[in-house]
């Protein structure tokens, strides 16, 4: 059972040097949204307590007043070996909700359209590219129409909103966003992409600190994909250490159970948000002097594949206690 109380101390940001406000991991999976898709009781109360504490996590963003949201997203589109910055002023598209269920499963459709962040995508890009880091832009149809996004990046940023709805509906986001895709290279060797991704984390980490916006940076995952021997990638006994090492980590920042993350999947735990974690990490560890407050909110496998909803915030935000 969690309960969650939530308040917000002397909220007053004006003056306040505008920095990485806050950081969150937030699942994109179908089940987090729309718990009801479950017919089994059991599975449906876990995925229920992903989605309350995901929501929750939306409403705790929120009211850390970002500006920008930095995301990061394994299912958008993806290039073989770069980092992908989506560089069109719009982004839109849908999520096809249901689709967990199966290729016969109906669905419906969550839509968002997306204002980016151009200017802190053009230098994040610019800067990535000067210390030769593994980063394209991406510009298509002249800017003139929006790149499409789908449950990567709708489902997760549908929580901001702090409503907690499910079912069809079109989400619009205050903030704007910029959108950093994972090369699809990971699906073979996410493992082996350590040193890259903490270089890299570093980097936009630092970057995103020094801007004049007040930025939350949102990881997109789910989390081990084996936890069943009848779902679709089979049975792992990893995927339960994996999701308990990402919980351990949520919990205290720890190098250790990163680390240990990273060698369950290694062994096979498939976790699509592994390489969002992992840069987050390393750019909690670059910022703040490592002072941040973290708290996991819910650790759940519902079905074949595990889920976390976590919130950070720096210590040194004074004006903002978060109680969660
Ligand atoms: C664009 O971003 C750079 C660095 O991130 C900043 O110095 C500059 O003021 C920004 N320009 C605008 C128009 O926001
Ligand atoms: C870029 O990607 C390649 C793999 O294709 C890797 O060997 C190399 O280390 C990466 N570069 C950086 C700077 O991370
Ligand atoms: C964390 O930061 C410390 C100090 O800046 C650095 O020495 C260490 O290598 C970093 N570790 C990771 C995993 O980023």
């Amino acid at each position: 059972m969690w309960l969650f109380c939530c308040q917000l101390l002397s909220c007053l940001f004006c003056g306040l040097d505008a920095k990485l406000v806050a950081t969150a991991v937030i699942p994109h999976g179908d089940f987090a949204y729309d718990p009801g898709l479950l017919n089994n009781l059991t599975e449906r109360a876990a995925a229920q307590r992903v989605h309350s504490a995901s929501t929750k996590v939306g409403s705790l963003l929120k009211q850390v007043a970002p500006e920008v949201i930095f995301l990061t997203s394994p299912h958008g589109l993806e290039l073989n070996n770069d980092f992908l910055l989506f560089e069109n002023p719009l982004l839109s598209g849908s999520a096809p909700v249901g689709s967990d269920l199966g290729p016969e499963a109906s669905t419906y459709d969550v839509a968002m359209s997306i204002h980016v962040d151009v200017n802190i995508t053009q230098s994040l890009l610019a800067r990535s590219r000067a210390a030769g880091r593994n980063v394209s832009g991406l510009q298509g149809f002249a800017g003139s129409q929006p790149l499409p996004i789908s449950w990567g990046e709708v489902l997760p940023l549908s929580f901001l909103d702090g409503s907690g709805q499910t079912g069809p509906r079109h989400v619009t986001l205050d903030q704007r966003v910029v959108l950093l895709g994972i090369p699809y290279r990971r699906y073979k060797q996410d493992f082996n992409m350590v040193d890259e991704l903490v270089d890299l984390g570093s980097d936009v980490g630092r970057f995103l600190e020094g801007l004049p916006e007040r930025v939350a940076w949102v990881v997109s995952s789910d989390l081990a994909h084996t936890h069943r021997a009848d779902g679709p990638y089979g049975f792992c006994p990893c995927a339960a250490r994996f999701d308990a090492a990402v919980g351990s980590w949520a919990k205290s920042l720890s190098w250790a159970a990163m680390q240990e993350a990273r060698r369950e999947e290694q062994l096979g735990a498939a976790s699509c948000g592994f390489t969002g974690l992992e840069m987050l990490h390393a750019a909690l560890n670059a910022t703040q002097e490592a002072k941040w407050t973290t708290s996991l909110l819910a650790l759940e496998a519902p079905t074949y594949y595990g889920m976390a909803a976590a919130i950070m915030h720096p210590h040194s935000d004074s004006a903002v206690v978060l109680h969660v």
